[in-house]
């Protein structure tokens, strides 16, 4: 295997041990870009059919915990006709499957790395740790990047699922390679119910649909063709809806509730339907928002999750609607970038049940009631590209390594409110930065009250160039905790620091639970 002399590094001493230790490059640094796949073999916008990931039942489940198991491993997927895509998936499927949580129940999960001991063509190890984005996890189990798993290896993760309601997923935050191991596939959604969601007649079942977006690029062959454009991004040519290329849904005359993710790299989406009609948000990252925003355009940026209510009601029989993309400033686009997935009324007969939006929906979130004069604290955050990296107040995740994990960007107290300003003052690019633990609301950007969309409960902010937002959290718990940019490249290239919430109970040290090795038979 090998490894570059940062990637031992930033593994750092913990799972050093498991590892035969080169100081030599990366061969990465070597290889050239393969070439892409030509667009005439692509499938044609809207001729595949749109398909749900998989619900997975726990294999166990007792009065407190559901207990599931999850194997990391190369699979072929089908994902353009006629060609097979070598790719790694949570029980080789992509997108991973879906997990259902419950409130106040708890979850282990136990993920086992059955991945190659090298990338095939990449070369690098894929070293893995589990993030449930969206959980106020505690730290051991909350995917810290340098707390990793290597291939032949597994973790149990613990999940407390003990807030609201809300859209959650789990991916890959390997340090150092999650870019690559999110675009192998290593993503999915997780959906954990509570009450108020289910007494309100909003869409359920099967009128309670995920759609994860991303984007990819293929090879002639079918394979992923991964290339990081020095290190600003991953872009595709292909948007893939629940791991299919454009897809088609069939829709009955009602409404429906789509659990919208932006599983991309580094893509960035503005949705909109091609009627030019409104939709509903109901729901941001943290959960039901306390009232419903209708909306003609949808800024979407990585992680982030809105949930959408669309009312075909009014569409005859046959109409094709098109979800369609006004790409944001700084990706990189190609044909048919604007293009989502189409939804093909039909004429079945329906369950008129939970078929409304009301006015009120989570009016009483703690989080929607802060308040700047709550605030004990405020701090800056630059998010900035300097000398070639990418950098949050002039460090990166390096010198958290570096300092054998000690440096912190910030040590709020447990149980205190503070307000966070994070800025992105240039032009060229824009972050989706993401804090880890907490849930935050979006006081306003650049002075201005934040998009109606965005007033709910949040874990990532879309932060455009030259664009400086302030976020107003709690923080429970204790330990320390990531934040990042989303863009994964921009993360691995090294736009990720960790703050650190002390409390007098004392702390959790995220590296203190580390993965065990599984016997060869039972990978
Ligand atoms: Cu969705 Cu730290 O990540
Ligand atoms: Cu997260
Ligand atoms: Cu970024």
């Amino acid at each position: 295997m090998t490894l570059s002399r940062r990637d031992v590094l930033k593994v750092g001493v913990f799972a050093g041990a498991a590892l035969v230790l080169p100081l030599e490059r990366s061969v990465r640094a070597a290889t050239v870009t393969p070439p892409r796949l030509a667009a005439s073999k692509l499938p044609p916008p809207f001729t595949v059919p749109f398909h749900v990931p998989p619900v997975l039942s726990p294999y166990r489940t007792d009065e407190t915990t559901d207990y599931y198991k999850i194997y990391m491993k190369p699979f072929l997927a089908d994902i353009l006709p006629g060609l097979k895509t070598p790719m790694f998936g949570y029980n080789q499927s992509y997108p991973g499957p879906t997990i259902h949580a419950t409130q106040g129940r708890r979850v282990v999960m136990r993920q086992v790395n059955a991945l190659p001991e090298v990338h095939p063509t990449l070369k690098y190890t894929p070293w893995t740790s589990v993030h449930l984005h969206g959980s106020p996890s505690d730290p051991q189990y909350d995917g810290y990047a340098s707390d990793v798993t290597n291939p032949g290896q597994y973790k149990d993760y613990h999940y407390p699922n003990t807030p609201t309601g809300r859209t959650l997923w789990y991916h890959d935050h390997g340090v150092s390679h999650t870019a690559e191991n999110v675009q192998m596939g290593l993503a999915a959604q997780y959906h954990l119910y509570d009450p108020l969601e289910r007494s309100l007649p909003i869409p359920h079942g099967e009128f309670d649909v995920p759609l994860i977006v991303s984007d990819a690029m293929f090879q002639p062959s079918g394979e992923l063709l991964i290339d990081n454009h020095d290190h600003s991004g991953m872009y595709g040519d292909v948007i893939l809806v629940n791991g299919r290329p454009w897809p088609a849904m069939k829709v009955k005359r009602r409404k429906y509730r789509f659990r919208l993710l932006n599983a991309s790299v580094s893509r960035s989406y503005n949705f909109f339907l091609d009627t030019g009609d409104k939709f509903t948000v109901i729901g941001t990252d943290g959960g039901l928002m306390p009232h419903p925003a209708p909306v003609t355009t949808l800024r979407q940026g990585m992680a982030e999750r809105y949930e959408i209510v669309i009312d075909f009601r009014k569409y005859p029989v046959g109409r094709r609607i098109v979800l369609g993309n006004k790409s944001p400033k700084n990706n990189i686009n190609y044909p048919n970038i604007d293009k989502v997935m189409a939804f093909d009324v039909i004429g079945d007969a329906f369950n008129p049940k939970d078929n409304a939006i009301p006015d009120v929906l989570n009016p009483g979130n703690p989080v929607m009631g802060l308040t700047v004069a709550d605030a004990v604290q405020t701090r800056r955050f630059d998010f900035v590209r300097a000398h070639g990296q990418w950098t949050i107040n002039g460090k990166t995740w390096d010198d958290v390594v570096a300092s054998n994990f000690s440096y912190v960007a910030a040590s709020p107290k447990q149980g205190d409110v503070e307000l966070w300003e994070v800025r992105n003052l240039s032009g060229g690019w824009f972050h989706p930065v993401h804090i880890h633990l907490v849930d935050f609301k979006i006081v306003d950007r650049n002075g201005r009250p934040p998009f109606a969309y965005e007033a709910g409960p949040k874990d990532v902010v879309y932060t455009g160039e030259n664009e400086t937002v302030r976020l107003l959290m709690r923080f429970e718990g204790r330990g320390k905790y990531m934040m990042h940019c989303h863009n994964l490249v921009h993360e691995d290239h090294d736009m990720m620091t960790q703050f650190e919430v002390v409390s007098d109970s004392g702390t959790d040290d995220p590296l203190s639970d580390p993965c065990s090795s599984l016997p060869e038979q039972d990978l």
